[in-house]
This record gives structure tokens, sequence and C-alpha cells, in this order.
């Protein structure tokens, strides 16, 4: 199938202490630590994510964080910047998610800043789009993540662009156990793909790692996995808990 490899990333969201983080990041040490068939990352909330970053030490587990601004230091009173990141040895970033774009603000342009920023930092941007259920219905999804993808990929470079991960995320499905149909999943990642290839070229679009989120957990998660261009998962709910998250892993790496 494809040579991609599939990334699994947990999204804590305003979860954990910085106490519970480290205990959740130490029972992922142990039980997927060592594995390398899958990329895992966890994003923790910024109190906890330089202590589980510590816990990870040593491990195959990478860490990210929720968000970020794009400067890199100033006067932005409650934000953190790529190089604070970076110091801490984080690797990723989750960009534009549907909660910081509903509820914080978070433009298409704003979140396109921040995608620069981060490459220019060498961090992943972990960048998500994804329509309303309203959106959905009047049938505008593929224009709508369209838009998302053409203005937050605006000025990334083809060397930059294959290190990009792209979050198919269905505002319609994030935490609410609606899952979107294997069927309606590819298809947005089939088209997320082929905007690639119009954006960047082919073996770039190849290479980049399209992930699905919303209501993931270890029963859906084979059949999306094993679409052609499902290539991990963003997690939410179910990275809460090491059993259920561990077993989303173990299930992308049966994915052949
Ligand atoms: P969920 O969240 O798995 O709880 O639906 C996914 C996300 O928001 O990234």
């Amino acid at each position: 199938m494809s040579s991609r490899k599939k990334l699994i990333a947990g999204n804590w969201k305003m979860n954990k202490t910085s106490a519970d983080g480290v205990a959740l990041a130490r029972d992922l040490v142990v039980a997927i630590g060592k594995q390398a068939e899958v990329d895992v990352v966890v994003c923790p909330p910024f109190t906890a994510i330089e202590s589980v970053g510590k816990a990870l030490e040593g491990s195959n587990v990478r860490l990210g964080a929720q968000n970020m601004h794009h400067e890199a230091s100033g006067a932005f009173t409650g934000e953190v910047s790529a190089p604070m990141l970076r110091a801490i040895f984080a690797t990723h970033v989750i960009l534009g998610h549907s909660e910081r774009r509903t509820f914080f603000g978070d433009t298409d342009e704003f979140v396109n800043k921040k995608v620069l920023a981060a490459l220019k930092n060498q961090l992943r941007p972990i960048f998500c789009v994804g329509e309303t259920l309203a959106e959905r219905e009047s049938g505008a999804t593929l224009k709508v993540v369209q838009t998302q993808v053409e203005r937050g990929l605006e000025g990334v470079n083809r060397d930059q662009a294959a290190s990009v991960i792209v979050a198919y995320e269905p505002v319609w499905a994030i935490g609410t156990g609606k899952v979107a149909t294997t069927e309606q999943a590819q298809e947005v990642h089939a088209f997320i793909r082929g905007l690639l290839t119009k954006l960047f070229s082919e073996p770039v679009a190849q290479k980049v790692r399209i992930l699905y989120g919303g209501s993931m957990k270890p029963a859906n998660a084979p059949e999306l996995l094993a679409q052609k261009d499902i290539d991990g998962g963003l997690i939410g709910g179910a990275a809460l808990e090491a059993r259920s998250f561990v077993e989303l892993v173990t299930a992308a790496a049966a994915v052949k």
C-alpha cells in the first residue's frame, strides 16, 4: 500500500495537570515507547508540556503543542512561540484546530502565519481543516476544505510542504461520538491529496500524511486507517487514557 508511515497524534486539549500528564506519558512509554512502526506524538496543555517531554525522553513518542503564536517573542500576553517550543524539544504543533477557529478567532490568515513560523523553526505543523455540519449539509464540504487548505498553506514552499501534516477533522465529528463514514473520510482525504498535488507536486502530495480526526476510537480505527489516503489519526477523547491510545497505535501498526 502506501509508503507513508502512519502517525497517531494525541490532542489532550485542556485536560491533565502536569502530574496527571506525566503519569499518562510514563504508561505510554512503557507500552509503546520502543515501537517504531508508527509515529506517535502527544500534545499536552502548556502547563504539562515540559514535564511530559522529560517523561518521554529516550522513547519514540514525540512531543507536540496544541497551538502557538507566529512571532518569536514580544508583547503577546498569554502566547508561546515556536522557539520556546523548540527549546523544550517539541517537534510538532497542532495549528488551526476547529476549537481554536471557533472559540479563539483563528482565521485562515492567522493559521497561515503560524504554519509558516512553525516550518521556519523546524516544527512540523499538524494543520487542521474540516467543515461544520451546516456546511456538509449544504454540500459545501469540499469548497470549505479547499479554501482552508489553500489559505492555510499559502507561501509554503515545495521543500517545506512534505513535512506538513494535514488533519481532516469534520467539526461535527469532534467529541460527538459521530464518526465520519470511511467513504466520507476517504473522499475528503483523496480530495486534499489532489489539492496538494496541484499546490506542490505529485511526489510531495504522496509524502504528506493526512490524518483523520473526530471520534476516532479503537473500534472504528481499523476501517478508517485501512483507507488509501488516511495516514493516521488526530485523537482527542481516546488519547486521554493509555489503554485506548495504545490500542489505536496498535491498530495503525496492523494496517499493511
Ligand atoms: P475527538 O477529538 O477524538 O475527541 O473527537 C479529536 C480532535 O479534536 O482532535
